[in-house]
């Protein structure tokens, strides 16, 4: 990826793992720095010191706001729900009415379905954090299985499954039955670190049972968790240029890492747009996320999909008028533009900051970038022109086949991922304690996502996992404090 991001003007990018190891395991918890002056990694041609990486040195209260001035200082459960912290008495009112669509449970006579997966947007989005993946034998609340068979429809993305569309509604307004009920098995794989200590990593498969109508050959299922939906207002806000600057699809540095972007179907204008909500940025803006999450989630038409999102030919999917109206379409949207990123905690935290420095130098901030300035973004100003620390560059990565799910996007492979904001990261537990990682919510703990990363990842996953085990630590310590 072509940058100018912290690790990437370093030399150490191109140390092989075994190098970097050589130096690492030198770095034993008792001589762990005193300060950040001190070096923590040993000097040779080609790995930094402490001072090399920048971002140590330069260790201010800034570092904490990871959501600019929208940042709040909450660590407790409600930590994602709160509202930026510059927004105007307007802007608080306009989110608080926002926050009662988000949280509004539909029912028939409001809308509901016929066929839908959760009556409520928060019903998803727990707490305004993620989803959980149920237990083999559960049913399907918090997440949903996207569908398509081979082929592009008109708008350039995926084709959808005949009989059941994009999306498989789990759940149907009698008479009208569910789409189908989903039956979960988690495949079990073993491997151990370096240093020899086992771990075990689960891979859920989902089979789709009782279908409403026969299931077609070719079938292509993406299962997707409701991720957090904080900071998005100011991903949103990121301008186009810097995406376009931190891509290197072709991967002419030669890094290994190359980072594009999904080109999709603006809703709003009908033209292609650059893609940067959903897990595979299928989604160009948080306006059209939205009205598709009350389409296809929820079953509630808009202005934007006055179609009920029904296959199966009922009389009950006939297009009705708009179920929710344009001015609550918006307030949603807002609600989700400016929803505030709780700070970073524990900043002076010496395993942390040795975490961070692991972080830099094993590249995972080649894809999880660790600052961006955004731009502006209409009608929200507590998102513009802020400096924020999500640690995401918004683009698609080839993750390998551990991650991959074979069903394409717009321009995103099977392969293909978004970059995982990791910014509240380390409040997930807090939120919800049932919540995990990934896209699928496969991985129970930090460390775990990160064994499944693969690809272009594959190499950072190698360094992680030959570490000693206190400097794995301190990197899932640092992971904590985001
Ligand atoms: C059935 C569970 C479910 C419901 C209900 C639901 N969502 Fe989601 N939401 C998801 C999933 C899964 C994704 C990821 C979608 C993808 O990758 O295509 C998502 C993605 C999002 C995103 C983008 C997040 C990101 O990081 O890119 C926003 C914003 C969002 N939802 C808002 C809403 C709103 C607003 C509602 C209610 C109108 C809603 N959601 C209802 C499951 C749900
Ligand atoms: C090539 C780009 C790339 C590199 C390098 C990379 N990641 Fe990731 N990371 C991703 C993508 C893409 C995802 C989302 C994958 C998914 O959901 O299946 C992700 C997800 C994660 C998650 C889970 C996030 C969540 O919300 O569930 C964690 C934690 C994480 N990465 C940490 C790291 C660490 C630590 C490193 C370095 C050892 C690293 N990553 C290196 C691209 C990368």
């Amino acid at each position: 990826m072509r940058s100018t991001m912290l690790v990437k003007s370093h030399r150490i990018v191109h140390a092989t793992p075994a190098a970097l190891l050589i130096v690492l395991a030198a770095c034993r918890p008792e001589t762990a720095p005193r300060s950040i002056a001190e070096p923590a990694l040993a000097a040779d041609s080609t790995i930094a010191t402490y001072n090399d990486v920048p971002a140590l040195g330069s260790f201010g209260p800034d570092e904490a706001l990871l959501g600019g001035a929208t940042t709040v200082f909450r660590t407790d459960d409600e930590a994602f729900e709160q509202p930026a912290a510059n927004l105007d008495a307007a802007g608080l009112a306009q989110h608080d009415a926002g926050d009662d669509a988000f949280g509004k449970v539909f029912v028939a006579s409001t809308g509901l379905g016929p066929q839908f997966n959760n009556p409520a947007c928060d019903g998803c989005h727990v707490l305004d954090g993620r989803g959980v993946l149920p237990a083999p034998g559960q049913p399907l609340e918090s997440m949903l299985l996207r569908l398509s068979v081979q082929g592009t429809a008109g708008d350039g993305g995926p084709l959808g499954a005949p009989g059941f569309g994009g999306q498989l509604q789990t759940r149907g307004v009698p008479p009208v039955p569910a789409e189908a009920s989903v039956d979960i098995t988690l495949d079990v794989t073993r491997g151990r670190y370096g240093d020899g200590t086992p771990f075990e990593l689960r891979r859920p498969r989902f089979a789709l049972r009782n279908p409403h109508r026969p299931l077609p050959p070719g079938l292509l299922i993406s299962p997707r968790v409701a991720p957090p939906v904080i900071g998005l207002g100011l991903l949103e806000a990121v301008p186009v240029a810097t995406l376009e600057r931190l891509a290197d699809p072709n991967d002419r540095d030669g890094d290994g890492i190359s980072g594009r972007i999904n080109v999709v179907f603006d809703a709003r204008n009908g033209l292609p747009g650059v893609g940067r909500f959903g897990v595979k940025a299928n989604t160009a803006s948080l306006f059209q996320q939205t009205a598709g999450a009350y389409n296809g989630d929820m079953g509630i038409t808009t202005s934007l999909f006055p179609a009920e999102n029904c296959e199966g030919n009922y009389p009950q999917c006939a297009r009705k008028p708009a179920e929710v109206t344009d001015s609550v379409l918006r307030v949603n949207t807002f609600y989700s533009q400016t929803l505030a990123v709780p700070a970073r905690r524990d900043l002076n935290d010496l395993t942390a900051r040795l975490g961070q420095a692991l972080f830099l130098v094993t590249g995972c901030a080649s894809c999880h970038t660790t600052q961006l300035q955004t731009g502006t973004l209409a009608g929200v100003p507590a998102v513009s022109n802020q400096t924020i620390r999500p640690f995401t560059d918004l683009l698609i990565h080839d993750m390998g086949e551990g991650l991959a799910d074979d069903r394409p996007d717009f321009r995103a492979s099977g392969r293909e991922w978004r970059t995982a904001p990791l910014w509240g990261i380390g409040l997930t537990k807090v939120i919800n304690p049932d919540a995990t990682f990934l896209h699928d919510g496969r991985a129970r703990t930090l460390a775990e996502a990160i064994l499944w990363h693969g690809g272009e990842a594959q190499r950072s996953r190698e360094i992680f996992r030959l570490l000693p085990a206190h400097l794995r630590g301190a990197m899932l310590r640092f992971l904590e404090t985001l």
